[in-house]
């Protein structure tokens, strides 16, 4: 199997610069830039033992053509929200699961990991409303809740985002059997 090429989009300000550089670092940045460098992770020490790049993504910095292009050459994306925003949340299903489908072929649907950030922060999961998101769209394979900040679940996630694209459970499902 050749790389795992994972994107992260959502909302702005939900915490995927923050993501990326909590796990990278495993230390929780103060100050984060808009978007983090493209890094690569050699294959001995992802769980799964093949190299993994992680892609981020930032609306204020990057065009919508940059967003089409890095969505055309992702293997999976982390579409990332924030459990103190619902606004994030609502993002998933009204924008990021159908610009995901729109660039990407028909038959060939992104695997889609949902990534709620910031549990540090917010008494109550997004998990009900999240697992109603996943019955929609099968091309989700996992979802999963995590804080940037106490660097909780974040080796998880992208372990997550990995194995949706090396174990797809997806592969039956084509988009002309929904309504
Ligand atoms: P854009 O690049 O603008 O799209 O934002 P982003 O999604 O990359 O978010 P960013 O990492 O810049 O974080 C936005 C704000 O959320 C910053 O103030 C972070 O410190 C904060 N933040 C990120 N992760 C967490 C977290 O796990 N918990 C809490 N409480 N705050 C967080
Ligand atoms: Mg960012």
């Amino acid at each position: 199997m050749a790389d795992v090429r994972i994107l992260l989009v959502g909302d702005k300000a939900v915490g995927k610069t923050s993501l990326v550089l909590a796990l990278v670092s495993e230390e929780f940045p103060n100050i984060v830039p808009p978007k983090a460098e493209e890094i690569t992770i050699p294959a001995d020490i992802t769980p799964e033992r093949v190299p993994t790049q992680i892609v981020d993504f930032s609306m204020s910095e990057q065009t919508e053509d940059q967003l089409v292009s890095e969505i055309r050459q992702a293997n999976v994306v982390c579409v990332v929200y924030s459990l103190i925003d619902p606004g994030s949340v609502d993002s998933v299903s009204s924008h990021w699961l159908p610009l995901l489908r729109k660039h990407r072929q028909a038959d060939k649907p992104v695997p889609v990991v949902l990534v709620g950030n910031k549990s540090d922060a917010s008494e109550r999961s997004q998990l009900p409303t999240v697992l109603k998101v996943m019955n929609s769209y099968p091309e989700v394979e996992t979802c999963i809740e995590c804080s940037a900040k106490l660097l909780h679940n974040l080796s998880e996630t992208f372990w997550f985002a990995q194995k949706a694209v090396l174990y797809p459970t997806f592969q039956l499902y084509r988009p002309d059997d929904k309504e």
